[in-house]
């Protein structure tokens, strides 16, 4: 099993492109099954959750090719509408074919979706929103079998008493295959929301209101299939970022839009980094050891996001001064924690709050990733920490994170993948 040695307290320094955003590939790329031909969508990093999402693709009949960073969707021959579950496993965003494949099909058989273990995270806001347009949906030991009623499906009100995102992108797909208006209010607000109208609208969809709570789609409009550059990553700018605040450096990342990015820049800018935002570029320099700042407190977007807690933690975790967290979001997204304590970080945990302490220098350890964001959250420690560290459980990293030891060594890291 690989792992990356990593030898801390090397300051990073440079330019870094940062890659698509895995939160808006995986449900574009599942619209792209909403219209017959051929789309490309430019931008597409290279992860293990794209490729299982690849994989669904050509399962349900989809042809599916990368060519660098372009992925050629062409979904004429789509013809299957059921996903085994050893791929459903794999990751919790294959949930969002259940929509897309309702709006161009009129059913869909998958299962109980798998992702990071971060506590329950139930999808009965998915389901709600679906039936609500009329969707009849039969659970039977972990199967969805859901198909179009006999009424069909129609445009209607949803209400989500949570702006979740994936609801709101699954309510968002199939509301492109019903006849008449639907309304999503409460709607999440997240940048990837509006990244997927964006593709839906160069897909022929009419639908306005993403980035409010209020999403409106004129349902039925005949679909064709697009070309679309995906928007940047901002969970992995945040990463690269609280790397060189843990670090310390003088960074610059281009691909990703500050704005999308508000609240974790403020807490970076309250532990003591200089940040510079320009059209497409975040940049962070960082001299001294991180203060302790004002509670962080995850929510949804724009408050502080909750995959950016454990990587801003792990930066923390090796100043100076305390910081609590408070985590809303999901029962169990701590797992960090026990593996940060491994490298001398003093952190307390109280149900959903935690508070660091910072020890103003972490040690190196043998570590394991416990989940995407944790396992990155445990290299930025590493990259800060003195000596050396081990990082194991790589799958979770190229879930998420394109070229991540490529690219931090591009900023003078010293990591390398051992196998
Ligand atoms: C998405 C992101 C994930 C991010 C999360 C929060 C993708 C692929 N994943 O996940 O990276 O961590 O948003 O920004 O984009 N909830 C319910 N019932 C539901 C659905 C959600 O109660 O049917 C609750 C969840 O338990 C959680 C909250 O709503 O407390 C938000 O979850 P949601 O926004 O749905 O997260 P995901 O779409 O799973």
């Amino acid at each position: 099993m690989s792992y990356y040695e990593i030898q801390g307290g090397r300051p990073l320094e440079g330019r870094l492109t940062v890659q698509g955003a895995k939160n808006s590939v995986l449900p574009i790329l599942a619209a792209a099954l909403l219209a017959p031909g051929e789309g490309v969508i430019e931008n597409c990093p290279d992860l293990s959750d794209v490729s299982t999402t690849l994989d669904i693709l050509r399962l349900l009949g989809c042809r599916a090719q990368r060519e660098g960073d372009k992925v050629t969707i062409d979904a004429t021959a789509l013809g299957r509408c059921a996903i085994p579950e050893s791929l459903m496993r794999e990751m919790r965003s294959s949930v969002i074919f259940l929509g897309a494949l309702l709006a161009r099909l009129g059913e869909a058989e998958l299962f109980y979706p798998g992702g990071c273990q971060l506590g329950p995270r139930p999808i009965d806001l998915h389901l709600a929103a679906l039936r609500t347009l009329g969707a009849e949906i039969l659970e039977d030991q972990g199967c969805l079998c859901c198909r179009r009623s006999r009424k069909g499906l129609r445009g209607r009100e949803i209400c989500l008493s949570m702006p979740s995102v994936g609801a709101t992108e699954n309510a968002m797909l199939a509301a492109c295959g019903c006849g008449g208006t639907t309304t999503i209010v409460g709607a999440a607000r997240e940048p990837e929301i509006v990244d997927l109208q964006n593709f839906l609208r160069s897909m022929g969809a009419r639908i306005q209101g993403a980035g409010s709570s209020l999403i409106t789609v004129e349902g039925g409009a005949p679909l064709h299939p697009a070309r679309y550059r995906v928007m940047g990553d901002r969970m992995a700018a945040a990463t690269y970022l609280c790397a060189a605040a843990a670090a310390t450096g003088d960074v610059e990342l281009t691909g990703a839009e500050g704005d999308t990015l508000t609240a974790v820049l403020s807490c970076l800018e309250q532990a003591g980094c200089e940040i510079h935002r320009g059209e497409n570029l975040i940049a962070l320099r960082c001299r001294g050891p991180l203060r302790g700042i004002p509670p962080v407190r995850t929510a949804p977007y724009p408050g502080f996001p909750t995959d950016a807690q454990a990587v801003l933690m792990a930066a923390l975790a090796g100043g100076e001064g305390s910081t609590m967290f408070v985590e809303n979001m999901f029962e169990s997204r701590y797992g960090h924690v026990d593996e940060l304590r491994r490298m001398g970080a003093e952190i307390q945990i109280d149900g959903r709050v935690a508070l660091v302490t910072g020890v103003g220098r972490l040690r190196g350890a043998a570590l394991r990733g416990t989940d995407l964001r944790g396992a990155a959250a445990l290299a930025v420690a590493a990259l800060g920490a003195e000596g050396v560290s081990t990082l194991s459980q790589l799958r979770h990293i190229r879930r998420g994170y394109e070229h991540f030891p490529e690219n931090l060594r591009s900023l003078g890291a010293e990591i390398r993948e051992l196998p």
